[in-house]
């Protein structure tokens, strides 16, 4: 590229940039400027000087690219509005005002070239001072479609996985208690029963995770929620559950079975022993923070009971040991008017991934 057309497409911005930054005495201002124009000329994302009305006062050659311009002389003057996908013009327009009002911003967008071509773009834009005093937007833009439609791929390849495990869980569960409809011993048609609870509360936690927008933790108010209201749908007006969940409490993913597993077994058997005559028992559901690490609290105001250590390790409370160990967190039982169980989760000793029971 020659120096004049260099010098027009990239010379007053960065003069302008260089007094924002230096003030005006520079000590070598044509190396700078070659050096600068250098760097804009060859970045492979589009830099671009956007005056406040929208209109375009410069663009480097990547950006021409992008927008499908042959020369800067397509562009320089009009407005960049007509660039911007339809539906992204609002957010654009407010945010391009934000950053010549003084904040510096970064957002995505659609862009349609001139040709167009349509792209999924992320810039990141701060307020210039101009020659002329005005505020301007400079901004960095760069060409994400690639990454965007990865992504899409991506989701839609996770948004089938959980459909499948949605719908295996599904037929697990219609299998056992097919097979507990023609069990012919009671003890078999509880163990049975137990079992599809057991994927039920399983299931529960799953569609926690799906809904969950980080990919490393599920909502501990969600999963609470689910599993209460799966629960609460086996046993019906028997049991009563009160849940409070402290907002943003967040659970590693590896614990959301077990724990979906360990409430099952503690709602479980505060309706079947907690009840004692009753028509109902009262159960209160409560997750919060404490100190670094997380507690969950059941509680019934059944008749309570002496818990020994040595029980049945397949049995509800065997159950529930178990898991507590695999996800390294300590269990209390307490049996004082009702029953109270803490599960208590460090932050630390929460499963590393990997790890076993
Ligand atoms: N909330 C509770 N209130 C009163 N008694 C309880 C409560 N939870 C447990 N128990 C007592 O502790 C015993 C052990 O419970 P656990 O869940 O391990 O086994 P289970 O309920 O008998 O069998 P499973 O869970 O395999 O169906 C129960 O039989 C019951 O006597
Ligand atoms: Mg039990």
């Amino acid at each position: 590229m020659t120096e004049s057309s260099l010098a027009r497409t990239l010379g007053k911005p960065w003069r302008a940039l260089r007094f924002w930054q230096h003030g005006s005495g520079g000590t070598n201002p044509d190396t700078d400027d070659e050096l600068l124009q250098g760097i804009v000329e060859t970045t492979p994302d589009c830099i671009q000087v956007v005056a406040r009305d929208g209109s375009v006062i410069h663009m480097n050659l990547a950006g021409l690219k992008m927008i499908e311009a042959e020369s800067i002389t397509e562009v320089e003057g009009k407005s960049i509005l007509v660039l911007i996908a339809p539906e992204d013009r609002e957010v654009w327009q407010a945010s391009h005002e934000r950053v010549c009002t003084g904040a510096k911003l970064s957002w995505e967008f659609g862009l349609m070239g001139l040709r167009g071509t349509r792209r999924h773009m992320e810039t990141h834009a701060a307020p210039i001072e101009m020659p002329d005093g005005t505020i301007a937007q400079l901004a960095i833009t760069r060409d994400i479609t690639e990454r965007k439609q990865a992504e899409t791929r991506q989701k839609a390849l996770l948004d089938e996985l959980h459909h499948r495990v949605k719908n295996n869980m599904q037929a697990l569960g219609g299998l056992i208690r097919a097979s507990q409809r023609e069990a012919t011993s009671e003890e078999t048609r509880q163990a049975l029963a137990s079992a599809s609870e057991r994927v039920d509360a399983m299931a529960a936690a799953h569609q926690a995770l799906y809904g969950a927008d980080d990919v490393h933790t599920v909502d501990g108010h969600e999963l609470i929620g689910r599993v209460c209201a799966t629960v609460q749908g086996a046993f019906g007006s028997g049991l009563e559950i009160k849940t409070d969940t402290a907002e943003g409490v967040r659970l590693q993913n590896d614990a959301a079975v077990p724990v979906a597993l360990i409430l099952n077994e503690l709602l479980t058997n505060a309706f079947k022993y907690g009840r004692s005559g009753r028509d109902c028992v009262y159960v209160a559901v409560r997750l919060s923070r404490e100190n670094e690490g997380l507690i969950l609290v059941v509680e019934d105001d059944g008749p309570g009971f002496e818990p020994r250590e040595t029980g049945r390790r397949a049995s509800g409370l065997g159950l529930v040991r178990a898991l507590v160990k695999q996800i390294g967190g300590t269990l209390a039982i307490r049996s004082q008017n009702g029953t109270t169980v803490a599960l208590r989760l460090s932050r630390s000793r929460q499963i590393m991934p990997g790890s076993t029971a």
